[in-house]
């Protein structure tokens, strides 16, 4: 199979305008990635060779986004919404070029798996002229219907084209549909728009393939797989179902996940074995979690590796360009932000790290903040191994902090601290003795002087 060459034409021209949108249909984002992504991306493990995308006028956000993720795929942009067989033609420079396979994939529909196209190619691969993928739907209103012929697939008819006994099947078409190379440009080129809504059915490519005495196929899938997204409330639907497969995977993969329903994951996330998730945790994209960590509740993860044994959370963030290091601790109400952590360096409680260097076994007390932005730049912090940043530690970057520096707690660091060093960014305590209980008494004896005119008053 994989020596067969395949050319996967990506529909993404649709309006989208049950969206109420500012952005294009397929640029909005399921667990993380544009649909369009999910969609180029399965194609691509299905061994795709060669990708076009055929968008709507001026959509260079479209183009911009295929391009991000397929660098060689070629863009084409359909002028006019005259139907799915007008769209796959635009991309005809990208069809002529010859390939074994042709794939048609739709750019609103992201859940459909690398095994299912690659079924679809099977059939191909097995002889088919063209291969349908086929669903049973519970509804089947405003499908296409699956027309058999002596045990052989005739036609697919649209749900304003069907006679009423047509109606009735429920064998439906889920949109996409693999044609062989061979015959897949003169099949195009022969479809017409006589039908009720005047369009170029790429569905009707079944009929010509048929009446012509070429074999046609049929695969089929659930009916979860070719769910397609027209408004936001499909594409929530869309979202449950992908997130369900990536928590399904990672407890597959040896993760545990306390309250799977609770833990939301990207596209991408990666989880080792052995690594415990408790409730109510989201991780962005881009994230990649070794054995053995324990994320904690309520944590927000994105951009970030997590090495092997560290613990994080519970209400802990972890944003982008982040490293955790070995049996690192971050406790509750920490933020680390573009932030190295060193092996077993720990901050435990509520502190912000930006653009820091933590080195390894260093503790960074509760309340430390590094002030990584003047107001125009962020500035860097880098802080030795084994050193100790006391409570309440303010550190102003461009910072560099030695080994085994011993900040004292409640500092504001300003200058450079050589290792080994103990500094003190803060005034030298004084103490008057016996003001304080002097100053106390002669409070409380005000107060009452007050109350006792007060209630004179009254
Ligand atoms: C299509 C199928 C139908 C199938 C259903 C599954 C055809 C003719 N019908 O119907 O059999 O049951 O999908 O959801 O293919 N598009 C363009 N340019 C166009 C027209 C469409 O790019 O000129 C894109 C759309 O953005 C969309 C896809 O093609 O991603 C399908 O078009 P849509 O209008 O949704 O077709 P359906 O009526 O749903
Ligand atoms: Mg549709």
């Amino acid at each position: 199979m994989t020596e067969r060459s395949c050319l996967s034409i990506v529909l993404a021209a649709g309006e989208g305008t049950r969206m109420k949108s500012a952005r294009p249909k397929v640029l909005h984002e399921v667990a993380g990635l544009s649909m369009l992504g999910h969609v180029l991306t399965a194609v691509a493990a299905a061994g795709g060779t060669a990708a076009a995308v055929v968008v709507g006028p001026d959509r260079d956000d479209v183009a911009a986004e295929a391009r991000r993720l397929v660098p060689e795929a070629t863009v084409h942009v359909q002028a006019d919404r005259l139907g799915t067989a007008h769209a796959v033609l635009q991309a005809e420079a990208a069809l002529a070029k010859g390939f074994d396979d042709v794939i048609v994939a739709f750019g609103d529909t992201p859940l459909v798996t690398p095994q299912t196209f690659l079924r679809l190619r099977a059939a191909l691969a097995g002889g088919a002229a063209v291969a349908v993928l086929g669903f049973q739907a519970a509804d089947p209103f405003g499908y296409g219907r699956l027309v058999m012929e002596g045990g052989a697939l005739a036609a697919i008819v649209e749900e304003k084209d069907a006679t009423e006994a047509q109606r009735a099947i429920t064998l439906c078409n889920g949109g996409l549909m693999a044609l062989a190379g061979t015959h897949a440009l003169a099949l195009l080129k022969r479809i017409g728009n006589a039908n009720a809504k005047g369009e170029f059915y790429l569905t009707d490519a079944v009929a010509l393939a048929f009446a012509g005495g070429l074999p046609t196929a049929i695969v089929t899938s659930p009916e979860e797989e070719v769910r397609g997204v027209n408004d936001r409330v499909q594409l929530a639907e869309v979202e449950a179902i992908a997130q369900t497969r990536l928590r399904v995977a990672a407890m597959r993969g040896g993760a545990t996940l306390t309250a799977p329903g609770t833990v939301f994951l990207s596209f991408d996330t990666r989880l080792g074995r052995d690594v415990l998730v408790e409730p109510n945790v989201v991780f962005g994209p881009g994230v990649t979690v070794e054995d053995g960590v324990i994320i904690r509740a309520s944590s927000h993860l994105a951009g970030c590796h997590v090495a092997r044994g560290a613990i994080v959370g519970p209400f802990a963030r972890i944003r982008p360009k982040s490293r955790i290091g070995e049996g690192v601790h971050i406790g509750n109400f920490v933020e680390v932000n573009r932030t190295t952590m060193g092996p077993r360096a720990e901050a435990n409680h509520l502190a912000y790290l930006g653009d820091a260097t933590v080195g390894e076994g260093t503790n960074i007390g509760a309340g430390t903040i590094t002030c990584n932005f003047d107001g125009a730049d962020k500035h860097p912090t880098v802080i030795g191994r084994d050193a100790f940043v006391g409570s309440n530690s303010t550190l102003v970057a461009p910072l560099t902090i030695g080994d085994e520096v011993l900040i004292a707690a409640g500092s504001t660091i300003t200058l450079d601290v050589a290792s080994g060093s103990l500094a003190f960014g803060r005034p030298r305590q004084a103490a008057l003795p016996d003001r304080g209980a002097e100053r106390i008494r002669t409070n409380k004896r005000r107060r009452a002087a007050r109350k006792a005119k007060e209630a004179g008053k009254a």
